[in-house]
């Protein structure tokens, strides 16, 4: 990331001061509640089209340029945003072409926004006319601060020229060969032989390896329709940029787009407050912390929260309002994660249209009373105090591995199980025991570098990419541990299944075969007995949904099944290989295996959390390192009172302003929803 972006803990909001042009003095209160909120940023122009070029061709870039001028003078950097998310209706009406085509090949009809066809050849002259212009104006001005491609790219288009592209596409990655596609899609199979390239229709089911490639074709389209806004910025314009992408959203590759940004940003809407069980606020701490790692480990650098909601969203059936304290403690979540900036959709509520009851900055009523903005403007002072965080780094020991195509895959293989397959609970049940005991994990793509973890956790890997087994299997020999489950090993990237035996090319590092799956009934259960000296793991733990039938080659059995006619049969290995070990965990177990058993691992290699502490359940740590100073967060996410101690040295903790010596043995208490901020020298 570029070091003028480290400058400070970034505090800003999406800005729209074009609704308000009739209002001189709303423009003038923004100004002032802004500084009185401690804002160092603005977000502006993401959807401001209209307001640009308002008839074709006819630019003003006016009321832009005031926006410049007065938030330049009032102390913010402003992030500036291309447009393209919403075009306007003067250019879908003159242009059909660039309005998307659902699947089904019917054109939508111009509304909303987030639509547009990212082939069409118009909408991306169009894109690039406003962007240069956009660039030439504000590109070197001393407040821009970054670049904000788009809005939350996402969707997919079904029209001609997208589906032209994607036949192009198709033939650069068989080389031009058709056989090789025909062999590589199996496609005698239901007597799908394509005799011409023309023949191949996206929307067809049937055949997995296709689906998997038009969701290939579809990052890679918009990838390259993002690199092709960012190429009309760049002859006028230096400042980084990145997009904001979205939690829990998978149609896009985030991993492959990621090396074209400068730096990662993202939205994230945890739903607080949810209530329910009682720890559903710890879920949903564990939901955000999840994302953050993943998308810090995109590019193993500090990314953007980009948006986040003050209050309530509008969106949802039931949209709580977060109660005091909770959204500082969220905001500091972010930046305990490796987040360097804590942004809000939006400023300043809309009067009219779709989000107007969206929360924001400053409501309706106007004014710096509000409970949300007192809370806002707290946070932007101890972001504002805690600059020094900006920039520093996340350790992490471990990568758990969540690859967006091999999602896709799972999603698309039509299996002895085809429901509840639950990928993302899975890996998010693998992560959150990791994340309760506070260590450093990188939510990872599968093809990236293992080689500086200690232990990687790779559930449900179903679909091994390239290299990948590998790759896995190198780090095992220099002394990795693998962790790994049941549906891992079946398929490589064309969703070819692998012959001689599951887990296929992992078969030698987890030295097992495995013969049959079986999946289980909603109401049926089976139940795993475990008995591990050396990890000290013991008990009994209940199996649902899948059960795989294992023969131990090498591998050596830590736990049996106890019930069904596998009762005895091996549940857990681990493999001795190399200078490393590998486990395969056999079933889907209830949440308390994973936690015994990643904390038994964790342990084992004596992997060091954020800070030494006794720290009871739903308050967690995180840390940040930089060049001999390392700062760590004790977050109180279980919605009481708690007490905690260190049994670590040299502490001090930000209050109320100031630093503070920390003894250890001492015992702390963090009200619910309290933060603790530490840092010490090493
Ligand atoms: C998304 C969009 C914003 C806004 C918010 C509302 O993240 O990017 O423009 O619509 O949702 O929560
Ligand atoms: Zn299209």
């Amino acid at each position: 990331m570029s070091s003028s972006l480290h400058h400070t803990l970034w505090h800003g909001a999406d800005y729209n001061p074009e609704q308000w042009l009739e209002t001189p003095q709303v423009w003038e209160d923004d100004l002032r509640l802004m500084n009185a909120a401690h804002m160092s940023s603005a977000t502006i122009g993401i959807f401001s089209w209209t307001m640009l070029e308002p008839r074709e061709g006819e630019f003003d870039f006016s009321w832009m340029e005031r926006v410049f001028e007065t938030l330049a003078q009032n102390g913010q950097k402003i992030v500036l945003a291309t447009p393209s998310g919403a075009k306007p209706h003067w250019m879908a009406r003159q242009y059909p072409e660039i309005r998307r085509v659902v699947p089904e090949r019917g054109r939508q009809a111009q509304q909303a926004r987030h639509n547009h066809c990212p082939t069409s050849p118009v909408y991306r002259a169009k894109v690039a006319q406003i962007n240069g212009e956009l660039a030439r104006r504000f590109g070197k001005h001393e407040a821009l601060l970054a670049w904000h491609l788009s809005n939350e790219y996402s969707g997919e288009c079904g029209c001609d020229l997208c589906f032209g592209a994607f036949r192009d596409w198709l033939r650069k990655r068989y080389d031009n060969d058709l056989d090789k596609l025909n062999r590589l899609y199996w496609s005698r199979f239901w007597s799908h032989s394509y005799s011409d390239w023309d023949e191949i229709d996206f929307i067809d089911k049937g055949v997995h390896a296709l689906g998997l490639d038009w969701r290939r074709f579809m990052t890679h389209q918009t990838t390259d329709f993002m690199l092709h806004e960012l190429a009309a910025l760049r002859p006028h314009s230096k400042a980084p940029a990145t997009t904001n992408m979205m939690g829990d959203f998978t149609g896009l590759d985030y991993a492959a787009m990621a090396p074209h940004l400068d730096f990662i940003s993202w939205d994230a809407y945890p739903q607080w407050g949810k209530g329910g069980t009682g720890d559903d606020d710890i879920q949903t701490a564990c939901w955000s912390a999840f994302h953050h790692d993943f998308f810090r480990a995109l590019k193993r650098q500090p990314f953007w929260l980009m948006e986040c909601s003050p209050g309530q969203t509008n969106w949802r059936d039931v949209s709580k309002l977060k109660a005091p304290g909770v959204h500082r403690l969220s905001a500091w979540q972010t930046v305990a994660h490796g987040g360097d900036a804590v942004m809000y959709f939006q400023w300043r509520q809309s009067r009219g249209s779709s989000e107007k009851f969206h929360a924001a900055v400053v409501s309706h009523e106007g004014s710096e009373k509000t409970r949300m903005f007192g809370e806002i403007a707290q946070l932007g002072a101890e972001l504002e105090a805690l600059g020094e965080v900006a920039g520093s780094q996340t350790e992490a020991p471990i990568a758990l591995v969540y690859d967006f195509e091999n999602l896709w895959a799972i999603a698309n293989e039509q299996g002895p199980r085809n429901t509840n397959k639950s990928t993302q609970k899975t890996a998010l049940d693998f992560y959150a025991p990791l994340w309760k005991g506070g260590y450093g994990v990188d939510v990872v793509d599968s093809t990236v570098d293992f080689s500086s973890y200690k232990l990687v956790v790779a559930p449900m890997l179903y679909m091994l990419k390239p290299q990948v087994a590998e790759r896995l299997t190198e780090f095992v020999r220099a002394g990795g541990t693998l962790v790994t489950t049941y549906w891992s090993g079946l398929a490589d990237e064309h969703d070819l299944c692998f012959l001689g035996g599951f887990p296929g090319p992992l078969r030698e590092v987890l030295g097992l075969w495995v013969e049959e799956t079986d999946t289980l009934h909603a109401h049926q259960t089976n139940r795993i007995q475990v008995g591990d000296s050396q990890l000290g793991l013991g008990g009994e733990f209940e199996a649902r949904d899948y059960c795989d039938l294992v023969h131990p080659e090498s591998a050596r059995v830590l736990a049996t099944y106890a019930c069904d006619f596998y009762a005895g049969r091996a549940a857990l290995t681990v493999n001795d290989f190399g200078a490393g070990q590998a486990y395969y965990v056999a079933s889907r177990n209830e949440s308390s295996f994973q936690s015994e058993f990643l904390t038994a691992l964790v342990h084992k290699l004596e992997l060091k959390p954020a800070i030494e502490a006794d720290l009871p359940t739903g308050v967690v740590a995180q840390k940040r390192v930089r060049q001999g100073r390392e700062w760590v967060w004790v977050l109180n996410f279980c919605g009481q009172t708690q007490s905690w101690t260190t049994r670590e040295e040299g502490f001090e903790k930000f209050e109320k302003g100031e630093w503070h010596a920390l003894q250890s043995g001492q015992q702390h208490t963090l009200p619910s929803s309290g933060v603790a901020i530490l840092r010490r020298s090493k």
